[in-house]
């Protein structure tokens, strides 16, 4: 299995911040954000990873992440996605070629968790995974896709954003996907917001019966608000104190 970790997008909510520098460097605490996906992906035993980046500070990811080798990357490729608010899904088109043909584990930049996938990860056939997050509140829970469940707990489809959300589960920035990803990729038109949408991706898979899905178990948030920031911020370095203090 191979890693992706995509850092495109202009993070536009996160201005003034982000006019600076792109919004996957910022600080989480003691690190720069992009370090926790990366040690998500090591933990997990994936060590060849490609970030796709884009934007003006592009070139800033080399200064920071150079070879990888110090995070305990085997092999770090970059890819640029040309439209830098294409869509999740149109920034993991670029991993193609990098994903020749074998599965791939597709983390969203901005994402912290410290849940352990290896097992899922090992446990992975075919078709796709995708890790949800049980979310309690209403107005945080429409920023996502939410799943829905028919009366057997069956899932039916994910709604992006939705106005009335079905479930309380929102599909997390973490996937787990075959080599068929990029022909659904292929398959999907931009949305309304002009974005191709990784909730169509999935949409795919869950239509041909192919979608399995996980409960992420322990802390994950993005990081794309000043309130998640600040969220993940806190929870790092509560984390970090606890561990000083055991
Ligand atoms: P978003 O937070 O949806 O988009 P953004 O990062 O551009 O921020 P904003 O909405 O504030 O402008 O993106 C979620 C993650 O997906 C983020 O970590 C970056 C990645 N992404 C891409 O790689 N390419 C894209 O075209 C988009 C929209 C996001």
């Amino acid at each position: 299995m191979k890693g992706v970790i995509l850092a495109g997008g202009l993070g536009t909510r996160l201005y003034p911040l982000t006019y600076a520098t792109n919004k996957h460097l910022l600080p989480i605490f003691d690190k720069p954000m992009i370090f926790y996906p990366i040690s998500t992906l090591i933990q997990a035993g994936i060590k060849e990873i490609l970030v796709v980046v884009s934007g003006p500070y592009a070139g800033h990811f080399i200064r920071v992440l150079k070879n990888g080798k110090e995070l305990g990357v085997d092999h770090l490729e970059f890819a640029y996605q040309e439209k830098p608010d294409g869509g999740i899904a149109d920034a993991l088109l670029l991993a193609e070629e990098f994903a020749d043909g074998r599965d791939i584990c597709v983390i969203l930049g901005d994402n912290t968790t410290d849940a352990k996938i290896k097992d899922s990860i090992d446990g992975f056939q075919d078709g796709a995974l995708l890790f949800f997050k049980k979310i309690e509140d209403p107005e945080s829970l429409r920023r996502f896709g939410v799943a829905v469940f028919d009366k057997d707990n069956k899932l039916l489809k994910i709604e992006e954003k939705p106005k009335n959300p079905q479930s309380q589960f929102a599909a997390t920035g973490l996937y787990v996907y075959d080599n068929k990803v990029f022909d659904y990729i292929r398959k999907c038109s931009p949305s309304w917001r002009q974005e191709i949408e990784i909730t169509d991706v999935n949409n795919h898979y869950i239509a041909r019966g192919k979608a399995n899905w996980t409960n992420l178990s322990g802390f994950w948030s993005d990081s794309g608000t000043f309130e998640t920031l600040y969220l993940a911020n806190s929870y790092w370095a509560k984390k970090h104190e606890d561990r000083q203090n055991s």
